[in-house]
């Protein structure tokens, strides 16, 4: 029977690695990422430091988490941490029962703000997480949109100062193989990108491309090893 609710897969004319990633992520790692922070995505942030203000917990961030299901169970899974699903869609938030922003229920709190701005601000208020998801990004698979890639957007220096067990998964190999690819050369890490098994956290989108047959890959790495290396540039591509 046919499923009416399968998604199609990615189609890109780009079969493998943007040309490009190598001269853009260099440049990323070269300057400082200083565009005009988005002013709501600010004062959501400030909001939530008051709130943390006296949490000690060691800190999750679930980012892009749309109707926020991924953090609620990743809340369960790690009950001695504190998780923070972002996501900049009030439609997606209200989707999964959430209404008002920061909303906290138990060791979860789900925040509507624009991550670029997010991430800038809390790497500037010295946030060291634990661990960080980004499940199902985007894949903005037109090479013209190469820079709309997290790992080729300015602010990938910052994505991965915030430090901590990375965990990004995609339904597009090359999104997934440029991913690793940046990372390893900003961080020296050796990640690559391995199916996506089992796993205790399933999100809505997850689900969604298992049923419609997708293959699913992960890029997991920490990002506590060595600092981000804005220097020594080797060649990737
Ligand atoms: C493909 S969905 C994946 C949602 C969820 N992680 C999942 O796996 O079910 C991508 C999510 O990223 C969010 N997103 C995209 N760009 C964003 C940005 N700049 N700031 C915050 N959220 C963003 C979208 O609103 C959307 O909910």
């Amino acid at each position: 029977m046919t499923n009416l609710f399968a998604s199609r897969p990615v189609t890109s004319s780009q079969s493998g690695p943007h040309p490009r990633l190598n001269r853009v992520l260099e440049a990323h790692l070269r300057r400082r990422f200083e565009a005009p922070l988005h002013a709501p995505s600010v004062a959501a942030f400030e909001t939530l430091q008051n709130m943390l203000a006296k949490e000690r917990a060691p800190r999750v961030l679930d980012s892009g988490c749309g109707t926020g299901e991924s953090t609620r169970q990743i809340a369960r899974l790690l009950p001695g941490c504190l998780v923070i699903g972002v996501d900049k869609s009030a439609d997606r938030l209200r989707r999964g029962g959430i209404s008002r922003f920061p909303y906290r229920g138990g060791n979860a709190i789900w925040l509507r703000a624009d991550l670029p701005t997010f991430w800038r601000l809390a790497v500037e208020a010295g946030w060291r997480l634990r661990r960080h998801f980004l499940l199902y990004p985007n894949p903005w698979p037109k090479p013209g949109h190469l820079q709309r890639r997290w790992h080729a957007h300015p602010v990938f220096p910052s994505l991965l100062q915030l430090g901590g067990e990375l965990d990004m998964r995609s339904n597009w190999q090359v999104y997934a193989e440029e991913f690793a690819m940046a990372a390893n050369r900003a961080l020296g890490t050796c990640a690559r990108p391995r199916p996506v098994g089992e796993s205790a956290v399933c999100s809505p989108f997850e689900r969604k491309y298992r049923a419609s047959g997708h293959r699913l890959y992960s890029v997991a790495f920490s990002c506590d090893s060595s600092g981000v290396n804005r220097s020594t540039p080797v060649r990737l591509l």
